[in-house]
C-alpha cells in the first residue's frame, strides 16, 4: 500500500503500482466470478472484468430487459449467461449486484450455494450492516469483502474505456482462507477502480447513505430548487434562473473544480464573485449543517435502511417512485434544464 497525505492526514491506499492488474489476474486465475445481476453496476463491473482478462459469468434472471442487455453486450446463454441458480452454482466469487432489495428476497438462494472456501462480494455495506432488517447472515467458512465504486455503474463502465478509472473503497468482513484481503483488492483492481481506499462494512453504508442523501443529490438538487425558485419569484426568467443555478455550473465551474479544486476556482474568478462567495460559503454551511448532522443520525439509527428497505419492497413500489420522479422531472427548472441542453451547440 502506498502512504499519501491526504491534507495533513496521512492514508494508506492501493494504486495499480502496487498492484498491478498483471497480479490481479494471476491472484483470481483459478477462480469463476459469477456476477448476479445485471442493473447497472452488474454491466460495468462484469465487462471491465472480462475485458481485464478474468474469468466472468453473468446470472440474471430471465425474461426481463436486463437479460436482453446481457446478450447484446456479449454474455453468450448457457456458456457465460445462465439464469441465478446456475450462476451462482459455477460461481466461486459470487458478486452479489442485484438491487439492495432483492439480494434480501434472494438470500436463501444464495446462500444455499455458498459453499466453505467459496467467496461472497459485495458493492455496498448494506445487507450486511443492516443484518437484522435483511436477514443477510453469511456462514462462517466463507470469505465477505467489498468494493464499492464512488460512481455509477455506467461511469465505471466508460472511465475503463477511456483508460480511466472510478475511486473505489474495499473492506473484508470474514476473512476465511487468509487470503480474503488480497482477493477483495484483486478485485477492486479487475473491475477497474482508479485508487482503492480501506473501510468497513458499517463505514461504507452510513458514507454512501449520507453521500447520495446529502451533497451527491439530495441536498444540491434541495440547493438548486431553493435559488431557482428566489430568482423565479423576484421576476427573473426561467432561462435566467436555471443558467444561474445549474448550467454555469455544471458546464463552467465544476469541470475546473474536478481539475483544479474549489481553491483554484475561487482564486480565479472575478474579483466580485471572489468576495461574495467568500462572504458567503459559511453561512450556507451554518444553515445546512444541521440538517447533514440529523441525515447521518437518521442513517446511524437504521432508519434510512428501514425506510429504503419497507419502501422498496412493496409491489408497487416502482410506480410510486416514478410519480415522484415524474414530479422533479415535470417541474418548471428541469423542463427549463431539458430546453438549455437541447440548445448547447454542437461543435465537430
Ligand atoms: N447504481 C450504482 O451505480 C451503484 C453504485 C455503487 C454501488 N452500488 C451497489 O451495487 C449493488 C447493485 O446495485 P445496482 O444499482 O446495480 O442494482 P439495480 O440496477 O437496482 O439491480 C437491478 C438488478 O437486480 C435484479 N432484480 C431486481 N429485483 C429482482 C428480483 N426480485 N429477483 C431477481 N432479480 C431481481 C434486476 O433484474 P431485472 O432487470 O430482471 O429486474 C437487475 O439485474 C447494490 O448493492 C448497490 O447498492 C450501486
Amino acid at each position: 500500500m502506498a502512504k499519501l497525505n491526504f491534507g495533513g492526514v496521512e492514508e494508506e491506499v492501493v494504486t495499480r503500482e502496487e498492484f498491478p492488474l498483471e497480479q490481479a489476474r494471476e491472484l483470481l486465475s483459478t477462480e469463476t466470478i459469477a456476477v448476479i445481476g445485471y442493473g447497472v453496476q452488474g454491466p460495468g463491473q462484469s465487462l471491465n472484468m472480462r475485458d481485464n482478462g478474468f474469468n466472468v459469468i453473468v446470472g440474471q434472471r430471465k425474461g426481463g430487459k436486463s437479460w436482453d442487455k446481457a446478450v447484446a453486450d456479449g454474455w453468450v446463454p448457457g456458456e457465460t449467461l445462465f439464469e441465478l441458480e446456475e450462476a451462482l452454482s459455477k460461481g466461486t466469487i459470487i458478486c452479489y449486484l442485484l438491487s439492495d432489495a432483492a439480494q434480501i428476497e434472494l438470500w436463501p438462494t444464495v446462500k444455499a450455494n455458498l459453499i466453505a472456501g467459496k467467496s461472497l462480494y459485495f458493492s455496498h455495506g448494506f445487507g450486511i450492516t443492516y443484518k437484522d432488517q435483511t436477514g443477510i447472515i453469511p456462514p462462517a467458512d466463507i470469505d465477505v469483502y467489498l468494493v464499492a465504486p464512488k460512481g455509477s455503474g455506467t461511469s465505471l463502465r466508460r472511465m475503463f474505456v477511456e483508460g480511466k478509472g472510478l475511486n473505489s473503497s474495499f473492506a473484508v468482513f470474514q476473512d476465511a482462507t487468509g487470503k480474503a484481503r488480497e482477493k477483495c483488492i484483486a478485485m477492486g483492481i479487475g473491475v477497474g477502480s482508479g485508487y482503492l481506499f480501506e473501510t468497513d462494512f458499517y463505514r461504507e453504508v452510513t458514507s454512501d447513505l449520507t453521500g447520495e442523501r446529502g451533497t451527491l443529490m439530495g441536498a444540491i438538487q434541495g440547493i438548486f430548487a431553493a435559488q431557482y425558485e428566489v430568482l423565479r419569484s423576484n421576476g427573473h426568467t426561467p432561462s435566467e434562473a436555471f443558467n444561474e443555478t445549474v448550467e454555469e455550473l455544471t458546464q463552467s465551474l465544476m469541470p475546473l473544480v474536478s481539475e483544479n479544486g474549489m481553491d483554484w476556482m475561487y482564486a480565479n474568478c472575478s474579483t466580485t464573485a471572489q468576495r461574495g462567495a467568500l462572504d458567503w460559503w459559511k453561512p450556507f454551511r451554518d444553515a445546512t449543517k444541521p440538517v447533514f448532522e440529523k441525515l447521518y443520525n437518521s442513517v446511524k439509527s437504521g432508519e434510512q435502511a428501514s425506510i429504503s428497505i419497507t419502501r422498496n419492497s412493496q409491489p408497487d413500489y416502482r410506480v410510486k417512485l416514478e410519480e415522484e420522479l415524474a414530479e422533479l422531472r415535470e417541474s418548471e427548472m428541469w423542463q427549463a434544464g431539458s430546453t438549455v441542453r437541447g440548445l448547447r451547440p454542437e461543435r465537430n
